[in-house]
C-alpha cells in the first residue's frame, strides 16, 4: 500500500517536518506533483534545511527518494538543492531516483511566468516565478520536454523548437525579461541531471510494493491550491489532493492506503487570492510573528487568520483524510480567545459548503469562540499532558470534520510531535 500525507490549506502546513518524522516508518519517500514553488522546511540535528523538489525522506539513510512523474523540475534548482545536501549526506546521489516522465520547466518557462504576471497587475495570482505554471501548460498543450528528453541526442534541437515558440510568446508582453542568461546554467544543470538514476516510476514503484516496501507519497502545496477544487484562479497548475497521486506516480486508486491530512492550529496564505477568515488586525500581526509566518522559498509575508473548519471539512472530504495531523498548536499558546470559522455567511445565506465562487461573493466567517489555553502546548510532551481547553478544542475539530487527530505538533524539531492513538 501507498501512504499520502498532503496539505489541506493553501500550503505551509508543515508538511516537510512531519514527512520528516513519519519516514522512519517508510523505506520510500515520493514526490508527485508540484516543483520548486514548494519549500519544506526540515531541522535536522538543529539545522534549518529547506527542500524544494527533492522529497523530505532525504536524511534517512534507510529511504530512497523518488521525483515522480507528476512533477515539474528546473534543472539548476534540483542540481544546487542536491549540491547543498552533499556534505550532510553524502550518500543522496545513490538515494534519489527520477521519473522519465516528469517535465521540465524552461528558462522561457520562468520568463512567461514573470511576464504573465506582470501583466496581470493587481489581479495577479501572487506565483513564486519558478515557472510552474507555464510548465504544465506545456504538459498538457503537449508541447513539453520531459526529464528522459535530457538523455536523448536530439535534446538541443527539441530544447530549441520550444524556446522558439516561447520567444514569440513573449513579445506579446510589455515586461522584457533577460531570461538568456539563464540558458547556460539550464544546460550545465542538464548535463549534471543526466548522470542521476531515472526510472519508468510506474513499474519502478509498483516492483517495490510487490516486495512489500512502504512507501509515502509526500503532497506540495495545499488543497485549496488545488487546479481543480482551489480557489481557482488564485491556485497552483497540479492537482495538489490525493487523486493527484495516482496521476502522479503512477499507482492505481486501490492501492492508496492512510491519507494524512495536515492543517496548521490557524491558517495561512501566500500570494493573492480569496481568504475567509484572515486577520487584517493586532491578531493577525501577533499570529505572523509569533508563528514566524515568512516564505520558505520567496521570505514573502504570509497572510495569515483563524482556522477555517468549512474550508477543511470540504479538502478532507476531497482526499478522503483518514488521519489528521495539526501542527503549529504551540503557536496559539498566548491568545486569550481562539477562534475557528464553522459556517460561512455568503452573501446573506448561511452554508456550511464552500461555494463555488469565493472570489466575487462576499464571505463572513460565522465564527466558535474557545478560551485560550492556561498551560503552553510547547511544554507538553504527550497529548494526556496538555490542558483539558486544548483536548476539548481538538475534540471539536474531531467531531467537526468527522476524521480522528493522529498527531499533534508543537515545535519546528522533527520530535515536537504528540501521538494520538
Ligand atoms: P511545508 O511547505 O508544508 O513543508 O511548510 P513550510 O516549511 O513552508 O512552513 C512551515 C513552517 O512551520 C516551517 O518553518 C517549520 O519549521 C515550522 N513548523 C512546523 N511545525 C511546527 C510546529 O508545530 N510549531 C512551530 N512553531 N513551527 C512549526
Ligand atoms: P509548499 O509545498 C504556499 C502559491 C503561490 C501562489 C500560487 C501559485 O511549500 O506548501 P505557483 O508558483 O505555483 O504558480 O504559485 O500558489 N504557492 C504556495 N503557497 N506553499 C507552497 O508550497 C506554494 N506553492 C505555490 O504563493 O499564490
Ligand atoms: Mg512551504
Amino acid at each position: 500500500m501507498i501512504d499520502v500525507l498532503l496539505g489541506l490549506q493553501w500550503g505551509d502546513e508543515g508538511k516537510g517536518k512531519i514527512v520528516d518524522f513519519l519516514a522512519e516508518g517508510y523505506d520510500i519517500i515520493a514526490r508527485f506533483q508540484g516543483g520548486p514553488n514548494a519549500g519544506h522546511t526540515l531541522y535536522v540535528n538543529g539545522k534549518k534545511v529547506v527542500l524544494r523538489t527533492i522529497p523530505s525522506g532525504v536524511f534517512h539513510k534507510h529511504c530512497l527518494n523518488l521525483i515522480g512523474n507528476g512533477v515539474v523540475i528546473d534543472p539548476v534548482s534540483l542540481m544546487q538543492e542536491i549540491e547543498q545536501l552533499i556534505p550532510m549526506q553524502p550518500d543522496v546521489l545513490s538515494r534519489l531516483f527520477i521519473a522519465h516522465r516528469a517535465h521540465l520547466i524552461l528558462p522561457t518557462h520562468r520568463a512567461l511566468d514573470a511576464a504573465s504576471e506582470a501583466a496581470k497587475g493587481e489581479e495577479k495570482i501572487g506565483s513564486t516565478l519558478k515557472g510552474i505554471g507555464p510548465a504544465y501548460m506545456d504538459k498538457t498543450g503537449r508541447n513539453g520536454l520531459r526529464f528522459g528528453d535530457i538523455l536523448s541526442k536530439d535534446f538541443r534541437k527539441k530544447y530549441d523548437k520550444l524556446a522558439q515558440k516561447h520567444i514569440q510568446m513573449l513579445r506579446q508582453y510589455d515586461h522584457k525579461i533577460e531570461w538568456e542568461q539563464w540558458e547556460e546554467p539550464f544546460f550545465e544543470a542538464c548535463e549534471y541531471l543526466s548522470k542521476l538514476q531515472t526510472v519508468n516510476s510506474e513499474y519502478w514503484l509498483d516492483k517495490q510494493l510487490k516486495q512489500g516496501k512502504r512507501v509515502l507519497a509526500e503532497g506540495a502545496q495545499g488543497s485549496m491550491l488545488d487546479i481543480d477544487y482551489g480557489t481557482y484562479p488564485f491556485v497552483t497548475s497540479s492537482n495538489t489532493i490525493a487523486a493527484g497521486v495516482c496521476n502522479g506516480l503512477g499507482v492505481a486508486p486501490s492501492r492508496i492506503g492512510e491519507v494524512y491530512g495536515i492543517t496548521k492550529a490557524y491558517c495561512t496564505r501566500v500570494g493573492g487570492g480569496p481568504f475567509p477568515t484572515e486577520l487584517d488586525d493586532e491578531t493577525g500581526e501577533e499570529l505572523r510573528r509569533v508563528g514566524n509566518e515568512f516564505g520558505a522559498v520567496t521570505g514573502r509575508s504570509r497572510r495569515c487568520g483563524w482556522l477555517d473548519l468549512v474550508a477543511l471539512k470540504y479538502t478532507v472530504m476531497l482526499s478522503g483524510v483518514t488521519k489528521l495531523i495539526i501542527t503549529k498548536a504551540d503557536v496559539l499558546d498566548n491568545f486569550k480567545e481562539i477562534k475557528v470559522a464553522v459556517a460561512y455567511n455568503a452573501d446573506g445565506i448561511e452554508t456550511n459548503e464552500l461555494p463555488y465562487d469565493i472570489c466575487d461573493v462576499s464571505i463572513e466567517p460565522v465564527y466558535k469562540k474557545f478560551d485560550g489555553w492556561d498551560k503552553p502546548i510547547s511544554s507538553c510532551s504527550s497529548f494526556n499532558d496538555t490542558p483539558e481547553v486544548f483536548r476539548n478544542y481538538c475534540d471539536y475539530i474531531e467531531k467537526y470534520l468527522e476524521t480522528k487527530i493522529g498527531y499533534i505538533s508543537n515545535g519546528t524539531g522533527r520530535d515536537q510531535l504528540m501521538a494520538i492513538f
